[in-house]
């Protein structure tokens, strides 16, 4: 467990977590019947390694002997099952022998009822590779006893989860969450609103935009039962207008039925009893406040009656955040209140918890698809472009020093044409470029060049005066010239000056989506090359 820099102001702790789980839990808190825990999951049995299986028929007894033992020493799981399935196949294989007394059909046939059963044995703990850290995360709050932390506990994890979906664009198998859980004695609706505002304001800081809010209550274990049987009711009319899925999901898990994207079901669903028009008075209350308190926030929301989620663990609270540009797996957050998970996992009854888990994945695809940085995620800062004779040696020396003071500078490679160069220093990110031409040699002034995307269309260039015999005071000098232009820039823009080398300097204004004025306020030496 750790906590650092912003985290530990607002107290979160980030929680590492195991990235495979005894199958157990997720089937008790995600549930057995969701898509997740009955088609996705990687599960494996966890088998004694000095088991291995018997190598020829005749060892079969041998080997249905050794299972016995490993399950009194408890190293085999001594389950109802498996302890059934030992008698069974403990009878067979008295059947089984000796084989020349039996015909044919009839040894085979026992033969295939032994391997069947013998299948049937689970030699060893099932575990899966997680496919979301929901109930790690209640499973470390039990284990380490962190309902005595001052409250609300909130934690979260950044990792990579495993769910064995068709892949598709914005769907893998393997991909990354960075979640937080909050928990603890309150399941007050501000806490739901802050969460999700807090959500949409990190969205807004990565330039995420077009993002959508869609929220829905589900009730609790008092109200949800009740509209559940409506809905089976309501399900088993139509019966015959859905799908396979759709129909096995009447009697598992009717819920989920409200999630299809089936084109030929979706007037059917349309005009099935929704649940806001069921929940009881204190989870009406509770949607209320927490629609007053987004209200209250300024944050826009889409009310989704069909937000069901795919998992079992919620309750009242669900929300889901969409992003542009990513086809049909356009959700990008999705979480939701889970009050009760905390008591049927072993912990305290009065603990109630909410969460989110953003997909960075999507995240990146669909920055990615209005051309933009991840935040933080450029290579380079700056560029010095001189790739040709005098030039090259200047930028040599000036990248060197640029690079000493901290810059992260990106040098095309000598003998790029000036046009590739400025090119590929876009393609890394860079936002300024400092130009070292055979012109700004002979006039002794070196150009700056805020990049595309960064400065739209207006002037763009500016120069500093250079000594012709760069010294590296001369070279100091050019560095601290910058630096004094991209803070009047950041002044002229509304940002407040202060100490800011280059590095923070850029990183700053990008934050701040700060460009340089259009009109520069420092008369004709900013007008472009002079
Ligand atoms: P989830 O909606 O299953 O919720 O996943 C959260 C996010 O993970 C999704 O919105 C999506 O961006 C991303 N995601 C899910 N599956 C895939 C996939 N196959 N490929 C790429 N990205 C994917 C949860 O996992 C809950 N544990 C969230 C939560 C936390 N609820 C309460 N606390």
């Amino acid at each position: 467990m750790e906590s650092r820099g912003a985290g530990r102001a607002r107290s979160i702790c980030r929680v590492r977590l195991r990235r495979n789980e005894p199958t157990e839990l997720f089937a008790r808190s995600v549930g057995l019947d969701t898509d997740i825990v009955s088609k996705e999951m990687y599960t494996f049995e966890d088998r004694p390694a000095e088991f291995p299986p018997p190598p020829t028929m005749g060892e079969m007894p041998a080997h249905i002997e050794g299972i016995g033992r490993l399950m009194e020493s408890g190293t085999i799981p001594r389950t109802e099952s498996n302890v059934n399935t030992l008698k069974l196949l403990n009878n067979l294989v008295g059947e089984l022998y000796p084989i020349r007394e039996k015909t044919f059909e009839k040894a085979t046939q026992k033969w295939i009822e032994f391997f069947f059963y013998l299948n049937g044995v689970q030699l060893g703990e099932r575990i899966s590779l997680r496919p979301e850290a929901t109930a790690s995360v209640v499973r470390a709050y039990i284990e380490h006893g962190m309902h005595t932390w001052p409250s609300p506990v909130k934690l979260y994890y950044i990792g990579p989860m495993f769910r064995r979906e068709r892949p598709q664009k914005g769907r893998y198998r393997q991909f990354y969450q960075i979640g937080a859980e909050l928990l603890g004695p309150s399941d007050d609706p501000a806490l739901d609103a802050e969460l999700i505002e807090m959500l949409l304001s990190f969205f807004e800081r990565i330039r995420l935009t077009g993002t959508t809010l869609f929220i829905n209550s589900i009730g609790d274990k008092n109200c949800r039962p009740a509209y559940i049987q409506l809905l089976r009711s309501e399900l088993r009319k139509v019966r015959d207008r859905l799908g396979a899925d759709s129909q096995r999901r009447i009697e598992t898990n009717p819920l989920r039925v409200l999630d299809s994207k089936v084109h030929e079901e979706q007037a059917v669903i349309e005009n099935l009893p929704r649940i806001a028009e069921h929940l009881c008075p204190d989870c009406k209350a509770h949607y209320s406040k927490l629609l007053q308190e987004l209200e209250l926030r300024g944050v826009a929301y889409k009310e989704n009656w069909r937000l069901v989620r795919g998992l079992d663990y919620y309750m009242r609270t669900t929300f889901e955040i969409t992003a542009p540009g990513l086809g049909s797996q356009n959700a990008v957050c999705g979480g939701g209140r889970y009050d009760g998970l905390v008591e049927l996992l072993g912990g305290p009854a009065a603990t109630k918890g909410i969460g989110f888990a953003i997909g960075t994945d999507r995240v990146a695809l669909s920055l990615q698809s209005e051309h933009k940085d991840v935040a933080g995620s450029s290579k380079y800062e700056l560029a010095v472009v001189g790739t040709t004779g005098d030039t090259w040696n200047e930028a040599i020396r000036l990248a060197e020093s640029l690079r000493k003071s901290g810059a992260e500078v990106f040098l095309p490679r000598q003998g790029t044409r000036l046009k590739q160069a400025l090119e590929q220093a876009a393609k890394s990110g860079v936002r300024v470029a400092i130009i070292v031409g055979e012109d700004e040699l002979k006039n002794q002034r070196y150009t700056i060049r805020v990049m595309q995307p960064f400065y739209e269309g207006g002037q763009r260039d500016s120069s500093i005066a250079v000594s012709r015999a760069p010294s590296y005071a001369a070279l100091i000098r050019v560095r601290s010239e910058l630096e004094r232009k991209l803070k009047t820039w950041a002044v002229a823009s509304g940002l407040a000056p202060s100490a800011f080398g280059i590095s923070s300097l850029l990183n700053l204004m990008m934050q701040q989506q700060v460009l340089p004025p259009k009109t520069p306020p420092l008369g004709k030496t900013w007008g472009g090359k002079t």
